[in-house]
């Protein structure tokens, strides 16, 4: 057994039962760890892989161009990256201006700055996950935040909540920033936040570093005809490499030019090299399409395997991305543990993510590693237990923080 320390141990990152877990290698959706046991990830790299780890056409034009690509330059202005704004553009022509980052959550931060510098506002309001940085750290998202940013207010997908930031912090808020959640929410939940965006005169923040190029070609915002004034890109531009965007309208992206968001790594030519032949695979390929496709199947194969097994669980969200929610949060967490066990990499709460090579093999080890894990937790839960309104609240608490009002107004998209 590895010291935990000498490992760099994450148990601080990955808190449950997956933190023992120690891959050594991956292949598509399959990854090994290093006592030699495989794991079908039902994560997609946490998002980052939409092609599957090692894709070898990927792999082998990145390793044929960076023979005569530099690997860093000495400014971050380059012609790669010049390449891949376009692209960008070409993906999202109502936000043509794109500042480029690492992480999500460099891009998330950057996108607050930027809506701070435009408005000369300091209040944020936001609903949904936005990575690690402190400002997103306030309470729910952290029990004891260090340093508490009073000028980040949580709505938790609440349009009364919203409402009443609104009002109270009238002629302060910069923007309101939304994480899409498509398992939960409806279209028009964002649709009518735009709308109090506009009637407020506050700018409107899309959070799709998930989403974006996973749920639809062009996005979240795009595919349901919301003009956001700054939308956040990352998971999935560059297949794993880190490579983040804010993208905006041009008089939301004038914040930009008075703020500073200089950034070292962003010389290394090898990132947008990287990003460009993604979403040259992207196209090629038609891997938006391909995510949809191979979602419905994963989310079929699930389904059935529940039904067969008489196990309650509901299924919900779109193809590409998508939750299984369990009678309570103890089911949910047996069921995630009887999964690593069997060799299914999930969480509980956790998002499923197709990626593009999942394939029969890939089915035909997914399905009596499936049947074997809902056997040990048929065995020890109670099957008696059902699926109610409850059960989805309290799911959509733990994973986005939305209120028991946000979920049930929006029963009707997922009841
Ligand atoms: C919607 C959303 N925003 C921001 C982030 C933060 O991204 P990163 O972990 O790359 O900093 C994530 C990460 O999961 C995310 O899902």
């Amino acid at each position: 057994m590895l010291d935990a320390g000498a490992i760099g141990h994450l148990a601080e990152w990955e808190r449950e039962t997956r933190s023992s877990i120690i891959f050594r290698s991956a292949n598509g959706a399959t990854a090994e760890d290093i006592n030699g046991k495989i794991y079908l990830d039902m994560t997609s790299c946490s998002g980052a892989s939409p092609l599957g780890s090692n894709n070898t056409l990927f792999k082998s034009r990145l390793a044929q161009a960076m023979k005569h690509e530099p690997d860093i330059l000495p400014s971050p202005v380059s012609e790669q990256r010049r390449i891949l704004a376009a692209k960008i553009m070409e993906m999202l022509p109502s936000n043509p201006r794109v500042f480029f980052l690492r992480t999500g959550s460099c891009a998330t931060e950057a996108a607050v700055r930027i809506a701070r510098h435009r408005t000369g506002r300091p209040v944020i309001l936001t609903a949904g996950f936005h990575g690690w940085h402190d400002i997103f750290q306030q309470s729910p998202w952290s029990d004891n935040p260090p340093a508490n940013d009073r000028h980040v207010q949580d709505f938790q997908y609440d349009l009364d909540i919203l409402e009443q930031q609104l009002s109270e912090n009238e002629g302060e808020v910069a923007g309101i920033f939304f994480t899409p959640e498509p398992t939960a929410f409806s279209p028009e939940l964002l649709q009518e936040i735009s709308r109090m965006a506009r009637l407020h005169g506050v700018l409107l923040m899309v959070d799709e570093v998930l989403c974006g190029l996973r749920y639809a070609k062009g996005g979240y915002c795009r595919k349901h005809g919301v003009e956001a004034d700054l939308i956040t890109l990352a998971k999935g531009i560059a297949q794993g490499v880190g490579l983040s965007v804010v993208a905006g309208t041009a008089d939301a992206m004038a914040g930009a030019d008075r703020a500073y968001l200089g950034n070292t790594y962003l010389r290394e030519n090898r990132a947008f090299v990287a990003g460009n032949l993604t979403q040259d695979i992207f196209e090629e390929a038609e891997i938006v399409a391909r995510l949809a496709e191979i979602g419905s199947a994963l989310k079929t194969q699930f389904q059935t395997s529940f039904e067969r097994s008489g196990i309650p669980a509901r299924i919900l969200g779109s193809d590409t991305m998508f939750d299984i929610v369990l009678p309570s949060q103890r089911h949910g967490r047996a069921f995630a543990q009887r999964c690593l066990q069997h060799g299914i990499y999930t969480g509980y709460p956790g998002k499923y993510m197709s990626n593009a090579s999942m394939d029969d093999i890939f089915f035909s080890a997914l399905l009596p590693a499936l049947e074997r894990a809902l056997a040990d937790y048929r065995k020890d839960e109670d099957m008696a237990a059902q699926i109610t309104d409850a059960s989805i609240v309290e799911y959509f608490a733990q994973a986005f923080r939305a209120t028991e009002k946000a979920c049930l107004s929006n029963k009707h998209h997922w009841a």
